[in-house]
């Protein structure tokens, strides 16, 4: 048994059938890169699999049990956060308002000095408002937000746009500790340089659909793949 199962996953906006069949697993203190074009795709995943969407049909277990049909907080209370592509930083409070507020509701709660160990940056910043922070420290909260919480998986949507170089290998950096120290991440990217320098395992979306899966060096040995689906 796989940590996260996704199986034959039908997906639809209203009457546009965006999901088709994507099956998918991820298992227990991997990370996941989820690749493909703009459009493809994968924005819808993420937010399937946190329950955002509720699949037309098709399957998603975490720990074995079914959570499609779940709402939103009953599966991050089973462990899992999707931190989105806008953030959603709350701009007029402070740092370290944002990070209690996020652990407010969650049990198993982090105490601040344990993100601030994790992310010396945010302790330095913890009276700035969410609006005074540049794009990486944004980003950098965004993820704290989710671990907080204590989350075991983390659905990261385009973390690293719009993001500087030197920025982006900070928090893949940040990626690969979390990763060592047993978190499990699902990450979604149009920088495939950046996710494959620390993804285990690859998918790649066209069209909805799951057309290649691999290791990153199974990727870089195939630069057609990478041509036809990714534009690289
Ligand atoms: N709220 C929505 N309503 C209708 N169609 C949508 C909506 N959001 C996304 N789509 C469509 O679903 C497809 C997949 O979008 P998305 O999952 O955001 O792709 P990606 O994240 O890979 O760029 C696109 O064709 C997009 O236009
Ligand atoms: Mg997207």
């Amino acid at each position: 048994m796989s940590l996260l199962e996704i199986e034959a996953v039908n997906t639809f906006y209203g009457d546009s059938h965006i999901l088709f069949d994507v099956s998918l697993r991820v298992e227990q203190n991997e990370v996941v890169a989820l690749l493909g074009r703009n459009g493809a795709g994968k924005t819808t995943t993420l937010r399937t699999i946190m329950g955002v969407l509720t699949p037309g049909s098709g399957c998603i277990r975490l720990d074995g049990q079914p959570i499609h049909g779940l709402p939103p907080y009953e599966i991050a209370r089973r462990g899992m956060q999707l931190v989105p592509e806008e953030r959603a930083i709350f701009g007029t409070l402070t740092v370290e308002e944002n990070l209690r507020l996020a652990a407010l509701t969650a049990p198993g709660a982090w105490p601040l000095e344990r993100i601030y160990d994790a992310f010396p940056r945010l302790a330095e910043r913890r009276r700035s408002g969410g609006r005074q922070l540049s794009g990486g420290e944004q980003q950098m909260l965004a993820i704290a937000r989710a671990l907080i919480r204590d989350a075991r998986i983390i659905l990261l949507d385009e973390p690293f746009e719009g993001l500087a170089p030197l920025i982006v290998r900070d928090l893949v950096r940040i990626s690969r500790q979390l990763a060592a120290q047993g978190r499990t991440i699902v990450v979604v990217e149009q920088n495939v340089v950046a996710a494959l320098s620390f993804a285990d395992r690859v998918y790649i979306l066209n069209n909805g659909h799951i057309v290649w899966d691999g290791t990153p060096a199974e990727l870089h040995a195939q630069p057609e793949v990478m041509h036809s689906h990714l534009g690289i």
